[in-house]
């Protein structure tokens, strides 16, 4: 059976989809690996590393043989059309945003996986991109925001005289805000936090940052572990918690997302202003909409000195990691759907089944029956 990997052609995506170590996995299990020149590239995987554990390199457009792609971001409807008839696609499908990409991969009778919809269960850990990705995502953002800051975030005590540590404040200690909090605390800030799940406190303060209290954020977690859209007068009594805090905040990472809901507004204009000129907030929810109220997605605002920076796609600014997590997550679900070198795909599967966004000639997300 052939792998194939193609070389990203999203605009700023340095990822690869297999990097060479996994590439050499996939092979000892019997898959033939053939990747695009130049795939690896961005991530800082030459072609020349591929080469070394035995894959084959093939010019732009040489994949329409394989019978299995691994990609970083959906394929545009050029590409799709350049795959085989009967091919198997895994990549970040984005579900219910690019209807028309569907389409065209059943038409052709392509059978995708979007690896967003990895469930968050104990057996699926290592397939689960979300969680990788947002680890990138909540490191990156800190970075970000102390690279914008005017301020160093460690507490110094120098001939020059003493500077007083950094104050960082996390909203939203799921997967990326937890490496936030670990990031913004080996940098020196000092730092706190604030969800509506209770139950993420105790990691919040095992991490050395403390935890802000909301009155009466009681039930906000919903199934499988992650939030619930809380009623109108408890968001209310987090505003105003949010709103006590920020004024001395001189880094704001906001993390808050809700699964298929826009992300919840956490920041509020007036909040902005009550900062100090010179702090920066980093909205990683910028793509959903954004917890901050001027975030403009892939921009950064300036209002009243502070800053409001509204990443899209962090992950594929630390390409080599990024594209190693990825790259164990996908190999992972590839050893998951085959067998004997030869796919299997059960739709019956747990893992499998909610996975798959387009089978038989059918687009399968988002279908009622
Ligand atoms: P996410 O990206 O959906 O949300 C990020 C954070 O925002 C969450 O912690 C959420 O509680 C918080 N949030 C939502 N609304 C908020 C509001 N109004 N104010 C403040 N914070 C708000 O979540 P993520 O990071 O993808 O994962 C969340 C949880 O999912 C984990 O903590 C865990 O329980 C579960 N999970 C389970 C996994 C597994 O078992 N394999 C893997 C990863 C996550």
């Amino acid at each position: 059976m052939k792998v194939g990997i193609p070389k990203e052609t999203f605009p700023g995506e340095r990822r690869v989809g297999l990097i060479p170590a996994a590439a050499a996995r996939l092979s000892k299990a019997g898959l033939t690996v053939v990747v695009e020149e130049g795939a690896g590239q961005a991530a800082g995987f030459p072609d020349d590393a591929y080469v070394d554990v035995g894959v084959t390199m093939v010019a732009t457009g040489g994949l329409g043989d394989a019978d299995l792609i691994l990609k970083v971001q959906p394929p545009t409807l050029e590409e799709a059309a350049g795959y085989g008839e009967g091919t198997t696609l895994v990549a970040l499908l984005q579900p219910g945003r690019i209807d028309a990409v569907y389409a065209e991969l059943a038409r052709r009778n392509i059978t995708a996986f979007a690896m967003e919809l990895v469930p968050r269960t104990t057996k699926a850990q290592s397939m689960d991109v979300l969680s990788s990705q947002a680890t990138v995502a909540g490191y990156k953002a800190v970075l970000v925001a102390a690279s914008e800051q005017g301020k160093l975030l460690p507490m110094l005590t120098t001939a020059a005289g003493t500077l007083a540590p950094a104050k960082a404040f996390v909203i939203g200690a799921g997967v990326a805000g937890l490496q936030a909090i670990a990031t913004a605390r080996r940098l020196g800030a000092i730092v706190s936090a604030f969800d509506v799940r209770p139950v993420v406190r105790e990691q919040v303060e095992s991490l050395g940052a403390s935890f802000i209290e909301a009155e009466a954020v009681a039930e906000a977690e919903g199934a499988g572990g992650y939030a619930k859209e809380l009623a109108e007068e408890q968001q209310e009594k987090v505003l105003a918690a949010i709103a006590g805090h920020v004024p001395d905040m001189d880094i704001v990472i906001t993390t808050a997302q809700i699964p298929g809901k826009p992300a919840p507004l956490l920041i509020t204009e007036p909040m902005v202003r009550s900062m100090r000129p010179g702090s920066v907030i980093v909205d990683l929810a910028a793509e959903t909409g954004g917890n901050c109220a001027l975030t403009k997605a892939g921009e950064t605002v300036v209002v009243g000195g502070v800053k409001i920076i509204g990443p899209v796609n962090l992950p594929a600014t630390v390409p080599l990691h990024a594209s190693q997590m990825y790259s164990k997550n996908l190999t992972t679900f590839v050893e998951h759907i085959t067998e004997e070198g030869a796919l299997a795909i059960d739709l019956d599967d747990p893992i499998t089944g909610p996975m798959c966004v387009v089978a038989n000639g059918e687009v399968r997300f988002g279908r009622t029956t």
